[in-house]
């Protein structure tokens, strides 16, 4: 599956991931395992042992490494092996470790890097959001298509006023002229001479900046076909904990609904990955967001290193050149 280089993709919200059990995930085309070591930090590592290749995630955490279910070899969280209890005197083979995809966790959300190039230490890029909360807004909503799919629906302002009819889009015109503003990963959207409401933080989150209230999104890719929504409503005039969570539930509830609407059609939509040019498509001025979109996306497309570097992807390549 193809990516943008070199970026911190969100893959999942901290609270799916616990401390005691290693967590199966499908992201990017791929099976992961995510678990975290002894100290809480996460560690992101393809569902597969190199020994004889049974899926890690049914095995256990144990002293912060992944123990595999099958002879019990244990993985820290770089990836060495560090047991193989059939044989504790022998050294174990250099090779014996695991594809390890560099991870972080911050702003409740597990990130995953690209790469080639090593993860950078500096912060993840995210909104400001000093003193919101989204207690209780959280949800996941799976969709079938292609993770650029949803977040081109969501760049879209002429689609509100016919998805949305009954609910958000019920005072939103329908003739308009939209103004989109680029700037290295983030890119804005609102109506001409208006405000911006809408930013796209590339890869892969979303804000909606209206009111008291933000509306983020987290675009997340399982595969060509398949993508999550991670949804939440930060805002900060709900202090009081089971007020705030109560505003949250609230919100949780109508953006099930919007995004609802949003599915229905994206759906009929061909899942497969937006790009500049191939697609049988007419865009027209209103789709200038999803244009710098696509251009921006086209600039930095690539490979996951993960992907590419594993041994099936090598095999593969070899087998298409010998064939050219
Ligand atoms: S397959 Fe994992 S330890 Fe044997
Ligand atoms: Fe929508």
């Amino acid at each position: 599956m193809y990516v943008i280089k070199n970026r911190w993709y969100a893959i999942l919200s901290s609270r799916e991931l616990g401390a005691k059990r290693p967590l199966a995930r499908r992201r990017f085309g791929l099976e992961l395992v995510l678990w975290r070591d002894a100290s809480g930090r996460v560690a992101v590592a393809r569902d597969s042992c190199p020994h004889r290749r049974a899926k890690l995630s049914p095995g256990r955490v144990r002293d912060g490494c992944i123990e595999c279910p099958f002879h019990g070899f244990r993985y820290d969280a770089e990836g060495t092996c560090r047991a193989i209890p059939a044989h504790p005197d022998r050294p174990i083979p250099k090779a014996m470790t695991l594809d390890m995809i560099p991870a972080r966790e911050a702003h409740d959300l597990v990130w995953v890097w690209t790469g080639p190039d090593p993860a950078p230490d500096e912060p993840i890029p995210f909104f400001d959001l000093d003193g919101y909360t989204y207690a209780g807004s959280e949800c996941v909503v799976p969709v079938r298509t292609h993770y650029t799919r949803a977040i081109e629906n969501q760049l879209d302002f002429a689609h509100l006023p016919f998805v949305h009819r009954t609910t958000i889009g019920v005072f939103a015109p329908t003739e308009l002229v939209v103004a989109t503003g680029v700037d290295g990963d983030r890119l804005t959207v609102g109506l001409e001479g208006q405000e911006p409401i809408i930013e796209f933080l590339g890869p892969n989150i979303w804000r909606n900046k209206t009111g008291a209230v933000w509306q983020f999104l987290a675009f997340v890719p399982i595969d060509d076909e398949r993508m999550i929504y991670y949804v939440r409503s930060y805002q900060r005039f709900a202090r009081v904990p089971g007020f705030s969570w109560l505003v949250g539930r609230v919100n949780r509830a109508l953006n099930s609904v919007i995004i609802g609407q949003d599915t229905l059609v994206v759906e009929t939509q061909p899942a497969v990955e937006t790009r500049l040019r191939e697609l049988d498509e007419l865009l027209v001025q209103s789709d200038g967001p999803i244009i710098a979109y696509r251009r921006w996306r086209e600039r930095h497309r690539g490979e996951l290193a993960v992907d590419a570097s594993s041994p099936l992807a090598v095999i593969q390549r070899d087998r298409e050149r010998a064939s050219a």
